[in-house]
């Protein structure tokens, strides 16, 4: 079997093997930059992960999981743009370093890109793959326009938010692994078992990632701390909060979370104040074990021996400070 680490490598060095034109350098200088910055490659070395537990030539899935790869940094890029974030990875983004004409362009190329990389798989799983990539990133767009519907809306049920994030964030980890079972000739079970696997981790990754927005240190997690406290996201910790508030509190964090913010720190302090008030911390932590445990539970029925790799992959993700 073939470690996380080595897989990571692999990744950076055939994304940093990718060549693209110089020319117009502001179409493939961000792309150039984006990929540039170091980052997790956790999608592509789960697709890896999954591949290598039916099939050990991992070079067969590669042109797949490089694919992954470029699509979920297109995604970011737009993201980027729609979160109105200026800090990824710890560096500037694109359509800060750029503007924002440039940044959907450049995304759109490696979107573009990234379907032209599938055409490297062999024949005969190429129109499988390509389904289920074209199903994942319709997906992922439906989130995330539920996401900045959400901006908008103030009654919004646990349920939904959920249901957004899956969406956005954990359809494609769990395409991630599924397409590594399918190129890797596996049965439907297994596929769609480990579809599931990545689905629920890809839910814990996501309420992990809305916890670090605010409670992680920008220096680690790269990203600006409250960030989506300025964008009025409707996450976890705001709904579950809420649910917890006396009215007072209550009142409190629908009007700030209603209003256009004037003053950033102060409105993220108020939030963050009223969060620690009713104790919301405890409780994102218990779902995102509560999402770790039902991933995990996915691996039983699974028909391969060896699980432990899963299994530290899934708890790797989930201690993340980045
Ligand atoms: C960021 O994804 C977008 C989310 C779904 C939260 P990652 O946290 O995997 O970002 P990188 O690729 O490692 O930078
Ligand atoms: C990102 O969700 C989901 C996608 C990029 C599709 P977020 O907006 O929370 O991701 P970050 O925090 O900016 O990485
Ligand atoms: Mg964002
Ligand atoms: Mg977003
Ligand atoms: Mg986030």
């Amino acid at each position: 079997m073939i470690s996380f680490i080595t897989f990571k490598e692999l990744i950076d060095n055939e994304l940093n093997k990718l060549t693209f034109p110089s020319k117009p350098s502001n179409l493939y200088d961000p792309i150039k930059y984006i990929l540039s910055l170091e980052a997790k490659r956790m999608r592509s070395i789960a697709l890896l992960l999954s591949h290598n537990s039916f099939n050990e030539n991992y070079e067969n899935a590669l042109p797949a999981a490089l694919a992954i790869e470029l699509f979920h940094n297109f995604t970011l890029i737009h993201d980027d743009i729609m979160d109105k974030a200026k800090l990824r990875r710890g560096a500037k983004t694109v359509h800060e370093k750029w503007d924002n004409n440039i940044a959907i362009l450049s995304g759109d190329t490696m979107l573009v890109q990234s379907y032209s990389l599938l055409s490297d798989l062999e024949l005969n799983i190429q129109a499988k793959v390509y389904k289920v990539f074209s199903d994942t990133a319709t997906q992922v767009c439906e989130g995330q326009q539920l996401d900045m519907d959400f901006e908008q809306i103030q009654d919004l049920e646990i349920s939904e938010y959920i249901e957004m994030i899956q969406k956005k964030t954990s359809v494609l980890l769990a395409a991630s692994f599924q397409i590594g079972a399918l190129i890797a000739n596996a049965s439907i079970e297994d596929s769609s078992l480990m579809y599931q696997f990545g689905l629920n981790i890809g839910i814990a990754f996501q309420l992990q990632d809305d916890m670090l927005d605010l409670y992680g240190e920008q220096s680690k997690f790269g990203k600006k701390t409250g960030g989506d406290i300025i964008s009025n996201k409707k996450t976890y910790l705001y709904l579950k909060s809420l649910f917890l508030a006396n009215s007072q509190q209550e009142q409190k964090l629908i009007e700030l979370f209603s209003k256009p913010t004037i003053n950033e720190d102060k409105k993220i302090q108020e939030v963050k104040n009223i969060f620690d008030e009713v104790g919301v911390l405890d409780h994102i932590k218990n779902q995102i074990n509560h999402y770790h445990n039902k991933a995990q539970k996915n691996l039983e029925d699974l028909s391969i021996t060896n699980k432990n790799y899963l299994i530290d992959f899934a708890k790797l993700l989930l201690k993340r400070e980045f």
